[in-house]
């Protein structure tokens, strides 16, 4: 049966913690490095296959800016599926979050699928292997002397740190009972197994 099976979902989050960026990596394969805030919201749809069947994600990405919060219940109203945004590298964001999971939970379809995502992990990943100098060849060719960073603090790296460790957020998925997982919608990394793991929790008729 290779008619798709339609899948509503909708995208909720703090402003700037990349919902829109995550669905252009899902949808175009691409990173817009200044994207601009979504006003109201997008509609974007996405197929993708799982096993013998055709998904077709119908897409719903909100606007984080808090004066549109109230638009939020049009869009997860009828969605089976939520995927609730936060920044690794923002704490606040991540209390946004749980407050979406709280009002989804009290107002959404009682057999939505939410799925947690950490994104940004580019920004804080392999921090140290980037910012020490590991006799890599430069763009120009030459090969950089060694160089140890003592004062980490003078370091422009240095000033995003992970504010959201893993375990604290994979813990709290869990005893609220969502699909964890962390990503990058710069460079891709966990994207597609956001979309895949939903449609695989989702029953299909
Ligand atoms: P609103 O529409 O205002 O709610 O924001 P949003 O959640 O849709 O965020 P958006 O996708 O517009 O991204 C905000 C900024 O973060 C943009 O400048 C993106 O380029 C950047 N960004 C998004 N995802 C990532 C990521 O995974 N890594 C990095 N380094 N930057 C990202
Ligand atoms: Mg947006």
């Amino acid at each position: 049966n290779m008619k798709p099976v339609q899948v509503k979902l909708v995208l909720l989050g703090e402003a700037a913690v990349g919902k829109s960026s995550l669905v252009l990596r899902f949808v175009n394969d691409e990173f817009q490095l200044n994207k601009e805030p979504t006003i109201g919201a997008a509609f974007l749809t996405q197929k993708c296959r799982l096993e013998d069947k055709v998904i077709k994600f119908e897409i719903w990405d909100t606007a984080g800016q808090e004066r549109f919060h109230s638009l939020a219940p049009m869009y997860y109203r009828n969605a089976q599926a939520a995927v609730i945004v936060y920044d690794v590298t923002k704490a606040s964001s991540l209390e946004k979050a749980k407050s979406w999971v709280k009002e989804l939970q009290r107002q959404a379809n009682p057999n939505i699928v939410i799925a947690l995502t950490g994104n940004k992990v580019d920004l804080v990943a392999n921090r140290k292997s980037r910012t020490h100098n590991d006799g890599e060849v430069d763009e120009d060719g030459e090969q950089d002397a060694q160089e140890i960073d003592e004062d980490e603090e003078d370091d422009e790296d240095y000033a995003i740190t992970r504010q959201v460790p893993t375990e604290e957020a994979s813990a709290y998925a869990q005893e609220s009972g969502l699909l964890f997982f962390e990503t990058s919608a710069k460079n891709g990394q966990g994207v597609a197994e956001v979309f895949t793991e939903i449609a695989k929790k989702i029953p299909l008729e």
